[in-house]
């Protein structure tokens, strides 16, 4: 029998994401505090071994890779990556989260390394908001960085934003208005406790719903129904009624989609993590240097999914932040 990745509630794991880096040019505040410090480079899998990891999850039955950070691409040589990724075959889609900024310089080269989906994260299209969003002045070079990846040819391009309670709840018409006109796919998603300043607060983040019916009074939007893989899609997806673009809320908080998941993860330091708020992870990296054959690999892997968490806790009264923030996750 085909092998794949079953944990004890039937899920079966076939979406891995992977963090190139904990390192970044920005500072979200949802993310990572100003003075954050980050790993040192010895302890980042190196490219070999992400290749090598990578070939150990397509056996186990993972066809979908996305490549994340930190911001993946202030490390030198993803396209690299990604052209040696979509050799593997069986991997039938590999994609890539960046806040933007790395694109101006790299879309041409990571299309052609066969990358066709991205994801830009951009919460907001006010320049002083977005300074104290991100710490960084930057936010006309994000817009130029998704001009340059519409102009190669990416489809789709997708545009992440976290919603804000007292941020961006006068932006999110913006957002939309802004997305349409770009045929980017635009999608909300909710403040998660997994930043590392405790920010987070139950009045902070905005429900998937209040900014679908903020979008919908504007735009009348129509919802998509889902089959076969865009079941454990983890975004409510709509159209615009009028030109068809598509939008989505990924409402992890308000309405979590943990019984579908079908995610894992690989921090850049090559921590295995089933789940965003995982309590615990699994050295893979120490293992694979110490020599580890890929049986003894895939045995770590098979036995932490099959102790997959029944789903995240944000709603309970016992919840505990991971103690890794979202940069050194992956996000
Ligand atoms: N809650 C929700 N989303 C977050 N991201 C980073 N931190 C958080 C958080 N605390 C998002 C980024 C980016 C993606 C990688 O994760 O904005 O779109
Ligand atoms: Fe960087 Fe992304 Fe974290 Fe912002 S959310 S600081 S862009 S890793």
């Amino acid at each position: 029998m085909k092998k794949q990745l079953l944990d004890s509630f039937g899920r079966v794991h076939t979406n891995l994401r992977i963090s190139v880096t904990d390192v970044c040019n920005f500072r979200c505040i949802y993310c990572m505090p100003e003075d954050m410090v980050f790993m040192p480079d010895s302890a980042l899998m190196t490219y070999n071994e992400i290749l090598h990891f990578t070939r150990i999850f397509v056996g186990l039955g993972v066809n979908k890779i996305r490549i994340t950070g930190g911001e993946p691409l202030v490390r030198p040589g993803v396209p690299h990556l990604i052209e040696q990724l979509g050799q593997i075959d069986a991997l039938k889609d590999i994609s890539l989260t960046t806040n933007g900024i790395g694109l101006i310089t790299q879309a041409q080269a990571l299309y052609d390394a066969g990358l066709r989906r991205i994801n830009v994260s951009l919460d907001t299209l006010n320049e002083e908001k977005f300074e104290q969003m991100t710490r960084r002045k930057v936010l006309s070079r994000v817009i130029e960085g998704l001009k340059a990846a519409h102009d190669c040819g990416f489809n789709p391009i997708k545009v992440n934003a976290v919603a804000m309670r007292g941020f961006t709840d006068d932006e999110i018409v913006d957002l939309a208005t802004f997305a349409r006109q770009n045929s980017y796919q635009l999608r909300f998603i909710e403040f998660m406790p997994l930043d590392a300043d405790d920010i987070w607060g139950r009045n902070m983040f905005i429900p998937g719903k209040e900014i679908i019916d903020k979008i919908s009074s504007v735009y009348p939007l129509e919802r998509m129904t889902l089959n076969g893989d865009a079941k454990s899609d983890t975004a409510q997806r709509f159209r615009f009624a009028d030109n068809g673009t598509e939008l989505g809320v990924i409402p992890s908080v308000s309405e979590p989609f943990c019984e579908s998941c079908n995610r894992i993860r690989l921090t850049a330091d090559g921590k295995f993590r089933t789940c965003l708020f995982s309590l615990t992870e699994t050295d893979l990296l120490t293992p694979l240097r110490e020599g580890a054959d890929d049986e003894t690999i895939e045995n770590l892997i098979i036995d932490a999914v099959a102790k997959k968490e029944a789903g995240h806790k944000i709603n309970a009264a016992d919840f505990v932040k991971p103690e890794r923030n979202m940069s050194r996750i992956g996000g």
